[in-house]
């Protein structure tokens, strides 16, 4: 499939953001700024698995959809304080973010448990957001390809091909993650082709590929318009519905019907 026919695809992580009241104002305007989009941008939240039923009740009908930021890597048991993927799914949830840079460095997130994760997702019918991304030192050591190529593969390592096609991707150099310093559109192009071949080696060529770092009003259509750069996974701007509608507008803007 080329670039002209993969949707876009623009998903907000809110991070542990977020309080009940402020939450209603920020999805009903997004629900009702996504009413104007063409059909092939789709939009998501990423929201507090607390806020999932509320959130749930909130877009239920609308073109936007939903999900968390994690899910544990067993079904069910003694796991104290763990949210599991078919709890998730219970509350109509599309997306699980998995091995974002956050739980990879805060809580220790191996490869491989994102791996174990990711599966978690799939069986319990959600689509997960794979995050990879390579640190400053590693990018200055000229380690980028190598850093994001080890973290997808054993990912991909565990899935059949039909299960890879049922991923998105999401690139994130963790260096332009909450910095306001965004990788440049050749910075992000050049990872998500590398990406991209390594997909289509699985058979997953067309997974939606996000750029995720600092994206925001004045550089997302930028990114938006690199050929294998399917949209973004969205974290502060996607707080404030005003800026979030705005990168989901310049995804329309490079979208097919755009
Ligand atoms: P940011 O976060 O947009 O605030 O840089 C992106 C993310 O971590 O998903």
């Amino acid at each position: 499939m080329s670039k002209q026919q993969r949707a876009k695809l623009v998903v907000g992580n809110w991070k542990m953001h977020g309080r009940l009241a402020a939450n209603a104002a920020l999805l009903q305007a997004v629900a009702q700024g996504a009413d104007e989009l063409p059909a092939d941008v789709r939009v998501g939240v990423c929201v507090p698995s607390l806020y999932l039923a509320q959130t749930q009740a909130l877009l239920d009908g609308s073109r936007v959809v939903w999900g968390v930021q994690d899910v544990s890597a067993f079904t069910h048991g003694a796991y104290t304080g763990e949210v599991a993927a078919p709890m998730v799914s219970d509350f109509g949830a599309t997306f699980a973010i998995v091995g974002h840079s956050e739980r990879r460095a805060y809580h220790r997130e191996s490869a491989e448990l994102v791996a174990v994760k990711t599966q978690r997702a799939l069986d319990a019918g959600l689509t997960p957001i794979v995050c990879v991304g390579e640190t400053l030192e590693e990018r200055e050591a000229g380690a980028t390809e190598q850093v994001v190529g080890t973290q997808l593969d054993e990912v991909l390592a565990k899935l059949s091909a039909d299960e890879a096609t049922r991923l998105v991707v999401a690139y994130e150099p963790v260096w332009a993650i909450g910095t306001g310093k965004s990788a440049t559109s050749e910075q992000a192009q050049a990872v998500h082709a590398f990406l991209r071949a390594r997909l289509a080696a699985k058979g997953a060529a067309d997974v939606p590929l996000l750029y995720g770092g600092s994206v925001k009003p004045d550089n997302a259509e930028e990114l938006f318009r690199q050929a294998d750069i399917d949209g973004g996974l969205i974290g502060g701007a996607s707080l404030k519905d005003q800026d979030f509608l705005a990168i989901c507008k310049a995804a329309a803007a490079t979208s097919v019907a755009g």
